[in-house]
């Protein structure tokens, strides 16, 4: 997984490709790269963040890479873009060549000499085979050779042109004026143009500064329509907060208003099904543990919940079953494969993403969009909070048109999910003590999550949050189940973050909580309620919600307390080590 950009036009290709890599390094930062065109081919290519790469060639054409590593170690040898033999043809690749060994193999006997370590140094050794003069004839024969994923942007010294080929990886093109852009995502060049048409799988561009042609792999050409992006280029940006991860988690309370105005709008929420498969991975997943007891209490039907990278390993199963696909960048591998895989079953499908035309959407019957706006902090905060509402608000609407809610019920429980934008602004306001608190927890090796129903899931997410962020070892436990064996570990001092709401899970919560005090552990109580300040070290009193929607507030808590230890240990937020935003590998 990886990010790449192409542009052909009039500006300077260095500074275009640099800001561009920037706004894609979110997709793995191992490494980065450009080729930029000026008579010859001028490459500059080195291991870590894009800042780390400096170079002073420029030009109007040119293709940059930001890495994240597959096959080969990061290291500069194996950084895009790849050179063939000459020096003629650039490439950089996004996903994963699958019978580059045996391409490889081949091409050595012609004579090919390779560099790299990399799956993705073939393409550039095939399109060399191929090429007579001519760039677009030559990347036609090159790619109907390869298998498995990419997206492909490739440049020749000699010709004024780009070709770029997407299959399983994405692949946006912005339309501008007398210049025209190819990039994994939008943001890499939304400050040069709103103008975007979505390439889909099986499809080619060619592109110079005046057109931009689409085909299918076998040369037909197709027609294409633009669509104008709404969001800016600031909405992409940090306006001003320390880190992404920060500004995301405070924008939660936008991102949930629009969500749900968006999802006020549609009229096409008919289902009728009788059980539900809900597939995902990471904190898209907790999501889909907190959506199964929504649904469970709302629909009275069963729902499983299936990490994508475990639902291949199930067998087809056709059982009238309602499939749903969590991915806030509706470009997970996994979760695609499994997508696919429902389908061929032959479940009905339901994407739930937070990106207009993504991959996943190809492969569902029907698509529900958050629209928390473009999320460049490795670690999921908003679009999070934006699938628990849109989980809330499907569960509504199919509880409506199956006859298990009531008009009036149904109505009540929307007007509910109105007042948590307010809820969550409310909890923003506790960052002070929470900060506090992360002050308290920062230097401390291992943490416990508690909570139980559906705030269990929350206390998963919580103990992802700070793992992935902060790198202390964090557990998220079903507090029930701290008995059976985690209790062994609460030794003085330890951090237990317990979440408390006022439901039905209040009464054993303050016995579990009375259970890791007696072993002296440091209690953090997050609870609506007063009362839970006699119990623990510290309360952090989050408002009052109607029960079903405390998982967003305690979720809020949660995010920020990860953000302040993980800041306190000096720690690349944003960005954590071995990590990615965009997980396009299985
Ligand atoms: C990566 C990200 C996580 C994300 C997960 C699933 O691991 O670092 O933040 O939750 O992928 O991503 P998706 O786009 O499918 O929700």
């Amino acid at each position: 997984m990886c990010g790449i950009i192409g542009y052909i036009g009039f500006r300077s290709a260095k500074e275009v490709l640099l800001k561009s890599l920037k706004r894609l390094e979110y997709r793995g930062y191992d490494s980065a790269g450009v080729a930029i065109v000026d008579g010859k081919i001028n490459v500059a290519k080195k291991k870590g963040y894009i800042d780390s790469l400096e170079f002073d060639f420029d030009g109007t054409l040119g293709i940059g890479h930001t890495r994240w590593a597959t096959h080969g170690v990061p290291e500069d040898r194996n950084a895009h873009p790849f050179l063939d033999c000459k020096g003629e043809i650039a490439i950089v690749h996004n996903g994963i060549i699958e019978n580059y060994m045996e391409l490889k193999e081949k091409l050595i006997k012609e004579g090919h000499k390779f560099k790299s370590d990399t799956d993705s140094e073939v393409i550039a050794h095939l399109i060399e085979e191929h090429y007579n003069g001519n760039l677009k004839e030559a990347f036609f024969k090159a790619i109907k050779e390869l298998k498995g994923s990419f997206a492909i942007v490739a440049i020749s010294k000699n010709e004024r042109k780009i070709m770029a080929a997407k299959k399983d990886s994405p692949l946006v093109i912005g339309v501008g004026d007398h210049e025209n852009f190819v990039a994994s995502d939008i943001p890499a060049f939304l400050e040069y143009t709103n103008r975007v048409i979505v390439m889909r799988d099986g499809e080619i561009s060619e592109l110079t500064e005046d057109f931009v042609h689409f085909y299918d792999f076998n040369g037909n050409e197709i027609n294409k329509e633009v669509q104008i992006v709404e969001w800016s280029i600031e909405d992409a940006e940090k306006s001003g907060y320390e880190h992404f991860m920060l500004k995301e988690i405070y924008e939660q309370p936008f991102a949930l208003d629009s969500t749900l105005h968006s999802l006020l709008s549609r009229n096409d929420m008919n289902f009728d099904f009788g059980r539900v498969t809900i597939v995902a991975c990471g904190t898209s997943y907790h999501a889909g543990l907190v959506g199964k007891y929504i649904i469970e209490e709302l629909l009275r039907i069963p729902v499983e919940v299936y990490y994508a990278s475990e639902y291949r390993y199930r067998p087809n199963v056709a059982d009238n079953s309602l499939a749903i696909f969590i991915t806030q960048s509706g470009e997970t591998a996994d979760t695609i494969a499994a997508a696919r895989k429902a389908k061929a079953s032959g479940n009905e499908t339901l994407a739930i993403t937070n990106v207009v035309g993504s991959s996943i959407t190809n492969y569902v019957d029907k698509v529900i969009y958050t629209n928390a706006g473009p999320e460049i902090g490795v670690a999921a905060t908003k679009t999070f909070t934006a699938q628990l509402m849109a989980l809330e608000y499907f569960a509504i609407k199919a509880g409506e048109s199956m006859g298990k809610l009531s008009a009036s019920h149904a109505r009540d429980l929307l007007n509910s999910l109105r007042k948590v934008p307010m809820y969550v602004e409310n909890t923003l306001n506790l960052n002070g003590i929470i900060k506090k608190e992360a002050e308290k927890i920062h230097k401390r090796k291992d943490m416990f999550f508690i909570a139980r129903g559906m705030n269990y899931p929350i206390a998963l997410e919580g103990a992802l949050k700070m793992k992935e962020i902060s790198y202390i070892h964090a557990e998220g436990y079903p507090a029930g189940e701290l008995k059976h064996g985690p209790l062994a570990l609460i030794e003085e001092d330890i951090p237990v973050i317990a979440l408390v709401p006022e439901d039905i899970t209040y009464d054993k919560m303050l016995s579990n909580i009375k259970e890791v005090s007696a072993r002296n552990a440091y209690v953090i109580g997050v609870s609506s309620s007063e009362d839970v300040g006699k119990y623990v070290d510290t309360l952090i009193k989050v408002p009052s919600t109607e029960p079903h929607l405390s998982p967003f507030v305690n979720v809020v808590v949660l995010q920020l307390l990860a953000y302040h230890t993980a800041k306190l240990l000096g720690r690349e937020i944003d960005k954590p080590r071995n990590l990615a935003k965009s997980v396009t590998v299985e």
